[in-house]
């Protein structure tokens, strides 16, 4: 085991080397992103909808965030296990963002928690990073805003919003977080933010200038062909994969094809006698 450490995320700020990161939710995609060496995993609130099947990220609970946590940090040894807090577990108070994050760290093996939002929760960041557990930001589109925001809509588009989103990238850097998520920003709000800040940014829908980036395990992998975002790009097909695969295991046992004798057990024949 080989635990990547926040010194080590902060060392990639100045790589001059672009890297990738990605969300993963169970045991058996936590082994898959792990074993191709990514430096963190996010257990992403996106699980509320990727996993759950809720409209957006609102519904998801601190429990069912717990079960995720927890498998993921059973299948990565490796990267960094960012768990994402829920709506509402942080918000209310600083006191219930501190339980909440301690709960993730004391019970679900996570190294570090990751929330949504700029000077509103400047309190929770420092508490939590002044107990010792380390803080992701996250700027711009953020989906646990969606109603205030008016839906999915591109963030820091005029001179305002755009100075308030650096304001808040450099609030969060002060008040400790040891990186950033820049989500649906222009490209060129994201390079301003990422020359400023000595932590590094990681970008979805914020263009190539971030030191990192981050995407949803199922959309890269093409998992579900129904939701194809433009801040995505489909680097396999699975869900067509898999519905060629389960069809073939169909037709295998229909024609009985599957099992074969390679998938069964032979009974030994004196045994056999005694039964027949
Ligand atoms: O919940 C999530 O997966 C996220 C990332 C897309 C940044 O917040």
């Amino acid at each position: 085991m080989n635990k990547i450490t926040i010194q080590k995320i902060l060392e990639l700020k100045n790589s001059n080397k672009p890297f990738a990161t990605l969300t993963a939710y169970d045991y058996t995609s936590a082994k898959i992103v792990d074993s191709t060496g990514i430096p963190i995993i996010l257990v992403g609130d996106s699980a509320a909808m990727v996993m759950l099947g809720y409209e957006n990220t609102l519904p998801i609970t601190m429990d069912e965030m717990a079960i995720f946590v927890k498998a993921v940090s059973r299948g990565a040894n490796n990267a960094l296990i960012v768990a994402d807090m829920p709506f509402m577990s942080y918000q209310t108070s600083v006191e219930n963002a501190l339980t909440n994050a301690g709960f993730f760290i004391k019970e679900c093996n996570a190294n570090a928690v990751k929330l949504e939002g700029g000077d509103n929760v400047i309190p929770q960041i420092s508490a939590i990073v002044q107990a010792g557990i380390p803080v992701m930001g996250h700027l711009g589109l953020t989906p646990q805003s969606v109603h205030q925001m008016s839906g999915y809509k591109i963030q820091g588009k005029d001179e305002n919003s755009a100075k308030e989103i650096i304001k808040n990238a450099i609030a969060i850097q002060n008040a400790g977080a040891f990186s950033i998520v820049l989500e649906g920003i222009p490209t060129e709000l994201a390079k301003i933010i990422t020359g400023k800040l000595v932590i590094p940014t990681i970008g979805i829908g914020a263009g190539q200038f971030c030191d990192g980036q981050i995407q949803v395990y199922h959309d890269i992998l093409g998992l579900d062909n129904t939701f194809n975002p433009k801040h995505a790009k489909q680097f396999a097909k699975m869900q067509d994969n898999s519905i060629e695969a389960i069809k073939t295991y169909i037709k295998e046992v229909n024609s009985k094809k599957f099992p074969s004798e390679k998938n069964s057990t032979k009974l030994n024949p004196n045994v056999l006698k005694t039964i027949s």
